[in-house]
């Protein structure tokens, strides 16, 4: 194969593929920023092969302006806008705006936006009956997945993908009542009553009171608390083309309406290996139990046949810092130093676990850094928030860049569904033989 680079970011240049014997150009596309990418869509038609990248590690699935990554240098933005900026100077709600609608917004479209969120928090009275249906002991990933998907049962009047006002109203749906979701999913696992949205709080402040108000006692959001949790929805809000935006999309490609799709995305974020790596460090932490046992937990992290990983290290895409995981670090001391609380033996234990690991050379050679996740976990627990309820979160959070990136696709003219081919290694034709004459 031969390729011949572009000279400059708008031009395009070729790859000419020999195989069997036979050869085409492939044209090399270039976004704004990134590497280019070779467009092989004509090659099953004229060469009649495909390609093969089972986990998608080489392949770019779609055309997007709402988030860049560059892996190596370790660095997000969402817009053209580096995280850093946006998780010290904007709110949840703008960099919400901001994913939806490619500008952060004025300060009169800030004004109009908060408020068509606030008239959105709100849930069908009948949903809230929804809930009586599950286990108490049920896992909150499995209830808000089945909350969010019975959202298409409930608001039939924006379910036309085909129809703008529809598509924003469901995404301003989906982002309002997100919060309330999740926190009365909190309340029912743990038998309290449902506490209503507040619309004079804001985003992040409503959100830990429908956690954290009960009837009997009046509720005081602290405003360092607050902030720190519209910070983790900001770092948690969109991150290009992973597994559960991936799910959306191709959810969405086939035409499904958006709760649907958006539930899709909770489903595929639920895995240890995605959103559920915040839970299982904790999980790690606790089976860690004490400083003196990480070598032996590293020592069996570098044992392949342990099937054991160090949770919260390693990004498919990042092979440098995850710049949201600095961050992170920092929203963590802050918040346990408005706790009160000066010696944390679980911070304490990650500082160590990750100062060993990233001067290790299993981890160093691999280019295994400390994720997203290897800190929020410990900030969350700090709020008070269980721990079976971290992925939950990383779901409210992520519900403004999974439907940003559904309306981007179903924006994009010519949008088809996605449909992936595969290697067929399996039987070749047979007859079929009676059940009496089957061995
Ligand atoms: N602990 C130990 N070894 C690891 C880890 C880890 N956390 N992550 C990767 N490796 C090893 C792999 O075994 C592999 O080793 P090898 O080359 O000797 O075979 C090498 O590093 C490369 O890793 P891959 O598995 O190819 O990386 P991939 O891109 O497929 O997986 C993933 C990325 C899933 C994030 C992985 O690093 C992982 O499981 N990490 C722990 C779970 C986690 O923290 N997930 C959150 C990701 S961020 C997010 O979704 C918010």
């Amino acid at each position: 194969m031969s390729v011949t680079a572009p000279s400059n970011a708008t031009s395009t240049a070729t790859i000419t593929l020999d195989a069997t014997g036979q050869s085409t150009k492939l044209p090399l596309l270039t976004g704004t920023l990134g590497p280019a990418v070779a467009d092989i869509r004509k090659l099953p038609a004229e060469l009649g092969i495909f390609t093969y990248d089972p986990a998608y590690g080489g392949t770019a699935a779609c055309d997007s302006k709402i988030t860049y990554i560059d892996g190596d240098e370790g660095v997000l933005l969402h817009r053209g806008y580096p995280i850093d900026q946006l998780a010290e100077r904007a709110t949840f709600p703008e960099v919400a705006y901001l994913l939806l609608n490619g500008e952060l917004p004025n300060q009169a479209e800030h004004a109009a936006f908060t408020t068509e969120l606030n008239n959105h928090t709100m849930l069908h009275e009948q949903l809230r009956h929804f809930y009586n249906g599950f286990n108490r002991n049920a896992h909150p990933m499995a209830v808000i997945c089945g909350v969010v998907g019975a959202l298409s049962a409930f608001y039939h009047d924006s379910l036309d993908i085909n129809d703008r006002g529809h598509r924003e109203l469901s995404a301003m749906r989906l982002i309002a009542k997100m919060p309330t979701i999740a926190a009365w999913t909190y309340k029912y696992t743990h038998g309290f009553p449902f506490t209503y949205p507040r619309n004079d709080l804001n985003y992040a402040e409503n959100f830990l009171h429908m956690m954290f108000a009960m009837p009997s006692a009046p509720y005081q959001v602290s405003p360092v608390l607050s902030r720190a949790m519209d910070r983790i929805l900001i770092l948690h809000a969109d991150h290009e083309q992973n597994a559960s935006t991936s799910t959306v999309r191709l959810a969405g490609s086939t035409g499904a309406n958006p709760f649907a799709c958006i539930a899709a995305g909770i489903a595929s974020l639920w895995g240890p290996a995605h959103g559920g790596a915040n839970e299982a460090v904790l999980k790690m932490l606790g089976t860690i139990g004490s400083k003196d046992h990480i070598a032996d937990f590293i020592a069996k992290v570098k044992d392949r046949s342990s099937g054991v990983k160090l949770m919260g290290f390693g990004h498919r895409v990042y092979k440098n810092f995850d710049p949201r995981a600095k961050i992170m670090q920092a929203t963590c001391h802050e918040v346990l130093g408005e706790l009160g609380i000066k010696h944390d033996p679980l911070l304490e234990l990650a500082v160590e676990l990750e100062r060993i690991a990233i001067e290790d050379e299993y981890f160093v050679s691999r280019k295994l850094y400390p994720n997203v996740d290897f800190y929020s976990g410990i900030i969350l627990k700090a709020m008070g928030i269980p721990t079976s309820m971290f992925t939950v979160l990383f779901a409210v959070a992520r519900t403004a860049g999974w439907i940003s990136q559904w309306k981007e696709m179903i924006e994009e003219p010519g949008q088809r569904i996605g449909r992936p081919r595969q290697i067929y290694t399996g039987a070749g034709p047979r007859d079929l033989v009676s059940m009496a004459e089957r061995a």
